[in-house]
Formats: structure tokens, sequence, C-alpha cells
């Protein structure tokens, strides 16, 4: 049988066909437009993404036999809110996971309602990035479009429920809402309460693994598949992603290069970080995780690249790097204020530490190691909680420089297995459909079945030490710029 991954990323929807045995057949990618109509505010149109996705899909079924498609399942950017009326209808473009206009809403749920309550609700805090802020924000700045919520849905929730007619979601992709009791995997009335919403304006909660329905006969003619194909729930994207890369079960580590940055930590039991730096969510393997997650990664790269040096050739600019570990320049990499550890909408990015002699491959150096020591952040909020970690996955578009994966290996310390292929969301999500349609037991078997590592990228002891030196220095320079960001809003 056939079983498609979708992941509607921030740039692009990108489809991957699998086959029973996790062959992997085809893949493509669409792009849409993302809109900031302000400085730090981040829009898409959900049309856009259903466009796309099935303009993808022809694309990837195109050649293939569609009546053995069993499964379509998601992994998606988190935190997106969708808004629908009573007829099903988009009320306004989606406000994006690295959306910063909240800062008035978090602080009210942060200070006002407390760190303390929100944590015992839903085992996290409030980031402008999250959902729930977004529906106080629409309902103090657009009370209009706040009283015609019908549904409230993330992203990829919004196009199963184009191809399915269910209002789904998963508890992975829920974890994320701000809503969400992750501990007991279900909706938190108190949360509910506070933001103003009703129950039944929520969506149905599924395991990641779950089917939530078929395709519509209307889908099912326009794609010319059988009306039995499933649509299964999937996961927000780093969840998909870990399950792409067999960071399933118990202590288990992923690196994500995509737009955004993030370190997931897969854990059988249910825990929270206590300084609430680190996201505490349920997992697609049915148990949980944690994460933290920087807002900018390789898309500081493909801003330096594309926007700022004006070049295509990636690859070609990471020839001209030569001393790893003695950059003089530092970047810190927040283009769009930053989510983990800071907690900081207001936060820039900046270049620090250029002299006459600092060249371009030093300033491309900086960024990418700017990234890296922004994931080690995260990390060393991970290791004071007493989470011991020495290797790790990678996946996504970064993921694909030999050079960023041993400056990762080396700031973070840890052994970097490379696995067969890099589409973690994707694959994740073509696994999780291959898992509801009963080709795999679990999504662990699965991902044992599945995932082959490849290649491991051990750290140099010698490196590392120099970029111990460095990192201590990078540490510093957020703390001593963090008013200066306050003032140049
Ligand atoms: C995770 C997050 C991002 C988006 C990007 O919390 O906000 O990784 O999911 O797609």
């Amino acid at each position: 049988m056939l079983y498609v991954g979708v992941d509607l990323g921030t740039s692009a929807v990108k489809l991957l066909l699998m086959d029973g045995s996790g062959k992997i057949e085809k893949i493509v990618s669409r792009e849409y437009p993302i809109y900031f109509p302000h400085p730090g505010w981040s829009e898409q149109r959900p049309q856009d993404w259903y466009e796309q996705t099935m303009e993808g899909l022809k694309e990837l079924l195109a050649d293939c036999d569609r009546s053995q498609v069993a499964g379509i399942s998601f992994g998606g950017q988190m935190h997106g809110l969708v808004i629908l009326d009573k007829d099903d209808q988009v009320i306004r473009p989606a406000l994006l996971w690295n959306d910063g206009r909240t800062s008035e809403e978090c602080d009210y749920l942060n200070n006002v309602i407390g760190k303390e309550k929100l944590s015992e609700y839903t085992a996290n805090i409030s980031f402008t990035g999250f959902t729930a802020p977004k529906i106080l924000w629409v309902k103090n700045k657009e009370p209009e479009n706040f009283a015609r919520i019908a549904k409230i849905m993330l992203p990829k929730d919004y196009i199963a429920y184009r191809l399915s007619g269910v209002h789904c979601t998963d508890v992975s992709d829920a974890s994320g809402m701000l809503v969400f009791d992750v501990k007991n995997r279900c909706w938190s009335k108190e949360m509910l309460d506070i933001c103003g919403i009703r129950e039944d304006q929520m969506a149905k909660v599924y395991e990641s693994y779950e089917a939530v329905g078929n395709v519509l006969p209307e889908i099912a003619k326009e794609l010319d598949i059988p009306q039995s194909v499933k649509v299964v729930a999937g996961a927000g994207d780093n969840a998909a992603a870990a399950v792409g890369t067999g960071t399933v079960g118990d202590g288990m580590c992923n690196i994500s290069l995509g737009t955004s940055g993030t370190i997931f930590i897969s854990s059988e039991k249910f825990g929270v970080d206590k300084y609430n730096a680190l996201h505490a969510f349920a997992h697609a393997d049915g148990h949980y995780h944690l994460m933290g997650c920087m807002l900018s990664a390789a898309s500081c790269n493909k801003w330096w690249m594309d926007e700022i040096i004006g070049t295509k050739d990636y690859a070609g600019e990471q020839k001209a790097i030569e001393k790893l570990g003695e950059n003089h320049v530092y970047f810190l990499p927040y283009l769009m204020g930053e989510r983990s550890p800071h907690n900081n909408p207001n936060a820039r990015a900046t270049f620090i530490g250029m002299t006459m002699d600092t060249t371009r491959a030093d300033m491309t150096q900086a960024v990418l190691e700017g990234v890296a020591f922004a994931l080690r952040d995260s990390l060393e909020i991970a290791r004071a909680l007493g989470i011991h970690i020495e290797r790790t996955k990678i996946c996504g578009g970064g993921a694909k420089s030999p050079l960023w994966k041993k400056i990762i290996a080396n700031v973070l310390n840890l052994k970097v297995d490379v696995i067969e292929s890099e589409e973690g969301p994707a694959l994740g999500g073509a696994m999780l459909a291959a898992v509801a349609c009963g080709e795999y037991a679990s999504v662990e078997e699965a991902a044992a079945k599945l995932v082959k590592i490849v290649d491991t990228v051990d750290p140099d002891p010698e490196l590392v030490a120099k970029y111990e030196e460095r990192y201590e220095q990078f540490r510093q320079i957020y703390p001593a710029c963090k008013g200066i960001f306050d003032v140049i809003r």
C-alpha cells in the first residue's frame, strides 16, 4: 500500500509518498507566500495552504497506482491560529507560530493569571507564538471577528478538515495551544474559560496515529484515489519530524534545522521543565517530549544568503570557511525575536565583533555558529534539569550542509546521527498514516523498522574546547543587548 505524508511548513508544503516497506517513492514541494503586515507579525492564508496541498497531491500521485493509496497524514507548522465561522469559512489570515504581536496578551497570561496556574493547567507558560495569546489578541483587537468564531483550528488540521470534513486535531499539536491539558491529553476547561471560548469551538482531539475519517467523496474524485483512503490526525511538525528520525520512546534527541530550530527530547513519562523555558508537550508516539524552539534557524542562513549577500550558492559560500572555533564575529540569530530560552519578542538579530579584516566567510560562519550557539542555550536548560544526552538525530533543510552538522556536533558536544532521509515531518506523517492503516503495530515499531542511520558526525575534543570558549562569550552578548532591544523597537 502507499502512504502520503504532508509537511505543511512555513515556506512551502512538502509532500512525500512512501510504500509499506518505507521506500520513499517521490517528494514534491509547493511554495506559498508569507505576509509580514507589521514588523514582528507573520500571517498566511489557509486557502493558499489548501490550494498548494491539493496541487502538490496531484503531482505527487501522478505516476503511481492510485488505487494503492491507503492513508494520508501530516506534520504541520505548530501554534498557528485558524478561525472558521459557522459556515466553516476562514475569518481572517492565520497568525503564525513566529508572530510576535501578542506581548500584552502574554503578559496578561503570565503575570495576571500567573505562570504557576498556566503551568498547572497546561504544563507550559505563555510565549507570544502560542495559540491562546493569539485567541486573546483577536478577542481584544478584533472583537467582530472573535464574535464570529465557530471553530478554532491549527494549520495542518485545517487541511485534514478540508480533506475529511472532520474538525480534528492531535495531542502533539494541541499541546502548543496553551488551552490543552498536556498531562491528561484533553482540553483544559480552566484555560478555555480564561480565553473566553467554549469546548464546542475546539476540534476533537486524537492521538497522532489515529484515523479521523476517510477522504470526502469530492476529494477522492478530484485526486482519483479510493474513497476508503484514511485521513490520519498526524502531528505538529516537530513531533512528526521526531517520528521520521526515530526519536521516539525514552531519552532520544532530534535537532530540526528548518525555518525554526528545535531541540526535541522524547520521554516516556510526563515531566515539566521547572524553569518553563522548554515546552512540555505530548508526543506523537503516545508519550511526551520536552522541546526548545528558536524562531529563526535555517531562515537566518537563507536571509543572509538570499537577501543580504545575494547568492543561491550556499555550498560555495561555505567552502570558504576554514577556521572553525576561531571566529571573532558573533551573530545573535533573533530575526523574529526569540522564544527558547529568552521568551523575548523584542530581541533582534545582531552581528558583533567585526574588524577591518573580517571577511564575508567570517560573517557566513558567524550565522551558522550563532544558530548552533542558540540551540545550545536550550540544550543547557535540559542539562540543568539533569537530562543526559550524548547523541542526536538531525533533520530539516539546514541538515543538508555537512559543515553546519560539524559545527552543531562541536558546539553542542553531541554525536550527530545522520539518517537516510532528512525529510523529517513529511516522512513522519507518512509513517503515522502507515501505523493508522495497520502496516505497523505502533509508532515505535515503524520507527525501529524504517529509520536508518547512515553516518555519525563525532565531536572533536579540540574543537569542542575551542567552541566552549566561544560559547561562553556568545552567552554574554544577549544580556548586554537586551536593554537596547526594548529601545530600538
Ligand atoms: C515549535 C514551533 C516551530 C513551528 C515551525 O514550537 O513553533 O517549530 O512548528 O513550523
